[in-house]
C-alpha cells in the first residue's frame, strides 16, 4: 500500500499551502514611506499611519484636520474586491456605519448603514457619519486600494471594523446593493497615542474551540490512529484497541468541531460554502467509518479483504480532505501563520515517523 505516497502527498499540500499567501503584500505601502498619491484632495504626508489589520496589508492613515474635521486614508492590496472600514460604539457590525470604498467594475466610495447582517439590510447612502461631501475618493495606484474621506466629527468612535469584499463583485448602479464582505476584523484604536489596541474578532472563543478541536480530531489524532493500525500489528490485539480508541476519540472532538462550525456559521453568516462542505463531507467519511467499524466482516471471512480497502481508502481520503479544509480554514479564518506553522510542524512529524516506520517495516519483512 502506498503509505508514504499518501504522506508525500500531505507534505507536498502542507507546502502548497503556507507558501501561499495572496493577501500579504503591502510591500508597496508602508508607514515608513509614504507613498504620493495623486487624486486625494488633501496632504497625508503628516497623517498618522498605522497597519491595522497585518492578514490582509490594511494601513490606515488619519489627522484630525481642524477641531471638527477628521481626514482617514485606507489602504489595502487591490484584489479585485471593495474595502470596508466601519465605525461602531460597541465593536458589533449591526449598528454602524461604514465607508465602502471600490475601484472596479465602477468606481466609487459611498457610506452604507449596517442595519443587519443580510446584504438586504444593509442600505447605501445612510447611516451616522457626516462625510464631506466634495473630499472622498477611491482610487487604484501600484497595485492598492485607496479610499479617502473626511468626517465632520470632533472625535471619531474608536471601535474600527474593517472589512474585504467577494472578488468582482462591487456594488452598482441604481442599488448599491453590497455583496456580504469574505473578511472581516473588529478593532479598537487609539487615536491620541495611535496604538492599534487588542483586535478582537466576533465569537473568539468559538472560532478557536472549532479550529482546534477540528485540528486535533481530523487532522492530528486520525492520522495517528493510522499509524498506530499500520506499523504497530505485531502488537495484536493492543493495536486495534488502540487503534479504535483513538479513532474514537478523533471522531468526537472533530464531530464537536464541525458543530462549533456550524454554529459559528450561523452567528456570523460567513460566506463559506466550499470549506462548510469540505466538513460535511469529511463529517459524512467520518460517519462511514465508524459504520464500517460497526459492521466489519469476522477476520477470516473472505469479503474482509475488500472490508480492508474500504476502511483504508475512504480513511485515507478523510485525512486528505481534513488536512486541505483544516489550512483552508486557518486561511478564512484568518488565523495567521502561527496556526499553518503549528499544523504543519505536527504533520511534518508525524510524516518523519511514518517514514521511519515505514523503512522499519520493509527492513524487518
Ligand atoms: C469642500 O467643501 C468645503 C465646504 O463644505 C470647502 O470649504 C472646501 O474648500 C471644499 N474642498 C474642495 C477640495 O473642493
Ligand atoms: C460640520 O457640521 C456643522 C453642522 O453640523 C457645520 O456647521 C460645520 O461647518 C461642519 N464642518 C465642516 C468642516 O464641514
Amino acid at each position: 500500500m502506498p503509505t508514504s505516497f499518501f504522506f508525500i502527498t500531505l507534505l507536498l499540500l502542507f507546502i502548497i499551502f503556507t507558501s501561499h499567501t495572496p493577501f500579504v503584500n503591502s510591500e508597496t505601502d508602508s508607514c515608513s514611506s509614504s507613498p504620493s498619491i495623486n487624486g486625494i484632495s488633501f496632504d497625508i504626508t503628516k497623517f498618522h499611519c498605522f497597519s491595522v489589520w497585518d492578514a490582509q496589508g490594511f494601513i490606515l492613515r488619519y489627522q484630525q484636520t481642524e477641531s471638527s474635521l477628521w481626514s482617514f486614508v485606507l489602504s489595502a492590496p487591490d484584489t479585485n474586491a471593495y474595502i470596508a472600514i466601519g465605525f461602531s460604539s460597541n465593536g458589533k457590525m449591526v449598528g454602524s456605519s461604514a465607508i465602502v470604498g471600490w475601484v472596479g467594475s465602477n468606481v466609487g466610495i459611498k457610506q452604507y448603514y449596517l442595519g443587519g447582517r443580510l446584504s438586504s439590510s444593509v442600505e447605501p447612502n445612510k447611516g451616522n457619519l457626516q462625510v464631506l461631501g466634495n473630499t472622498s475618493a477611491a482610487l487604484s495606484q501600484s497595485n492598492r486600494i485607496y479610499m479617502a474621506f473626511q468626517l465632520n466629527t470632533t472625535q471619531p468612535q474608536s471601535k474600527l471594523l474593517y472589512a474585504v469584499g467577494p472578488q468582482g463583485q462591487f456594488p452598482s448602479s441604481p442599488e448599491f446593493r453590497l455583496s456580504q464582505h469574505d473578511y472581516m476584523i473588529s478593532t479598537r484604536i487609539d487615536y491620541l497615542t495611535g496604538q492599534s489596541g487588542t483586535v478582537q474578532t466576533p465569537y473568539s472563543r468559538l472560532r478557536m474551540s472549532h479550529g482546534v478541536l477540528n485540528m486535533l480530531g481530523w487532522g492530528v489524532l486520525m492520522p495517528i490512529g493510522v499509524i498506530v493500525a499500520r506499523y504497530f500489528k505485531q502488537f495484536d490485539p493492543t493495536w486495534f484497541y488502540v487503534h479504535v480508541s483513538i479513532q474514537s476519540g478523533g471522531f468526537i472532538l472533530g464531530l464537536g468541531g464541525v458543530v462549533c462550525g456550524l454554529v459559528l456559521n450561523d452567528r456570523i453568516n460567513a460566506n463559506v460554502v466550499k470549506h462548510k462542505a469540505l466538513g460535511i463531507v469529511i463529517l459524512v467519511l467520518g460517519c462511514l467509518q465508524v459504520t464500517a467499524f460497526l459492521a466489519r466482516p469476522d477476520k477470516v471471512s473472505k469479503v474482509r479483504k475488500y472490508w480492508n480497502w474500504y476502511h483504508y481508502g475512504v480513511g485515507r481520503v478523510l485525512i486528505a480532505l481534513a488536512v486541505v479544509n483544516v489550512f483552508y480554514g486557518i486561511h478564512l479564518g484568518n488565523a495567521g501563520n502561527g496556526w499553518n506553522a503549528g499544523f504543519g510542524a505536527v504533520l511534518a512529524f508525524l510524516f518523519i515517523v511514518a517514514i521511519v516506520l515505514e523503512f522499519r517495516k520493509w527492513a524487518t519483512k
